[in-house]
């Protein structure tokens, strides 16, 4: 019955998750010098897991202190006393029998340098996204096309977070590949200009992908999951498809799915919507080249969507409505009348009002 998928258990490795709801990653831009999010920021994490939410993902968090950073005020998980925080928090969504999941990121070329210790701005090719950058309202600046050392140097940035998040006890790490970061941007030839073997046919765009999970893959202990985010979908320039077809995405999608992961992540707008022309959803596309366990988020908002949402994935992920209804989960599983939110509704997230 459809009325039990949603609330019923689903293996995933060798974990057992009490439903096949998440809370998706949101970056809350709330931390201070030492890179360590408002301690209401973590109890609101906390607060979703003893709301039902089997999975409870991190925001993004940023992989090194050269280039990393896109937004004031993210999280780093690379020295003692951000493990310290971490623990904690880790502790108690477990406690309230649900998993934790870091998310980790590189902003590459939707940089903004002054945020940065190095403050550099790096990305596969000299090329910024047509958009300005909503918070600084300027240009992005054109970004450094990396070299050899700078990509060796980011890869270890991603390995340590990791290494980081097995530290604090996580259970998880996903690497987000999404959303026209850098990973995005490597994968894409919207943004990857490159004429070397990290670049130009799908096989060179994905080689940096490629190079990353495998690197993060060597740290995991077998008991943690990896897990990676996909979109077709960026935040600047946000009309513009990542992928120039069908045949790329699911070119991409067919080499995530021989990679050492545990789940794979998509990301869209309105998980209903056709993509590519093809009359059907990212999730029905991602399902027909892929085995892995897959998660799919947007405009998720009651039971309704979330069942739909399950008949071409294994788990729903909800941002929105977690964000601003602390007993989103519950009022889903009462199955009970629920309106999607806005992204202006959304902006709330940004306040330094602590949120129920
Ligand atoms: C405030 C906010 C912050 C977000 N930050 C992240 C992030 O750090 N990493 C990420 O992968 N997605 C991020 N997202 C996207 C969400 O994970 C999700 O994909 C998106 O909100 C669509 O789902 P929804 O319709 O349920 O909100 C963010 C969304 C919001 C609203």
């Amino acid at each position: 019955m459809a009325d039990d998928l949603l609330f019923s258990p689903f293996p995933l490795k060798n974990f057992i998750l009490k439903n096949r709801i998440g809370v998706a990653p949101m970056t809350r831009m709330s931390g201070g010098p030492g890179s360590i999010p408002r301690q209401d920021v973590l109890d609101f994490l906390v607060r979703r897991a003893r709301n039902g939410a089997a999975l409870v993902y991190t925001e993004a968090l940023v992989t090194d202190y050269e280039s990393a950073q896109g937004y004031p005020g993210q999280a780093r998980l690379l020295t003692q006393p951000q493990i310290e925080a971490w623990r904690e928090v880790v502790r108690e969504i477990q406690a309230a029998g649900s998993l934790a999941i870091m998310q980790m990121f590189h902003c590459g070329r939707m940089a903004w340098p002054e945020v940065n210790p190095a403050h550099r701005a790096i990305a596969p090719s000299a090329v910024t996204p047509k958009q300005e950058n909503p918070l600084t309202q300027k240009p992005y600046p054109v970004p450094e096309a990396m070299s050899p050392f700078d990509i060796d140097h980011v890869i270890n940035g991603f390995v340590e977070t990791a290494k980081g998040a097995v530290a604090a006890g996580f259970d998880g790490v996903e690497i987000h590949g999404a959303h026209g970061y850098l990973i995005n941007q490597f994968l894409s030839s919207y943004s990857n200009k490159r004429t070397d073997s990290y670049g130009g046919s799908v096989a060179g765009r994905y080689r940096f992908a490629h190079e990353v999970i495998q690197a993060v893959h060597q740290v995991m202990p077998k008991d943690r999951l990896l897990l990676f985010r996909i979109s077709n979908w960026a935040i600047a320039d946000m009309k513009v498809s990542q992928f120039s077809d069908q045949t790329e995405y699911q070119q991409i999608v067919s080499l995530l799915n021989k990679e050492p992961l545990d789940a794979l992540s998509v990301s869209t707008y309105d998980f209903q919507e056709p993509a590519f022309g093809s009359g059907k959803t990212m999730a029905a596309l991602s399902r027909e080249v892929c085995d892995l366990p897959l998660l799919i988020c947007g405009k998720i908002y009651d039971r309704a969507t979330a069942e739909e949402a399950l008949q071409h994935a294994d788990i729903i992920l909800s941002g929105k409505s977690t964000l601003l209804n602390p007993n989103w989960v519950e009022d889903v599983r009462e199955g009970r009348s629920l309106k999607p939110f806005t992204s202006d509704q959304s902006q709330v997230a940004y306040t330094t009002e602590p949120l129920l």
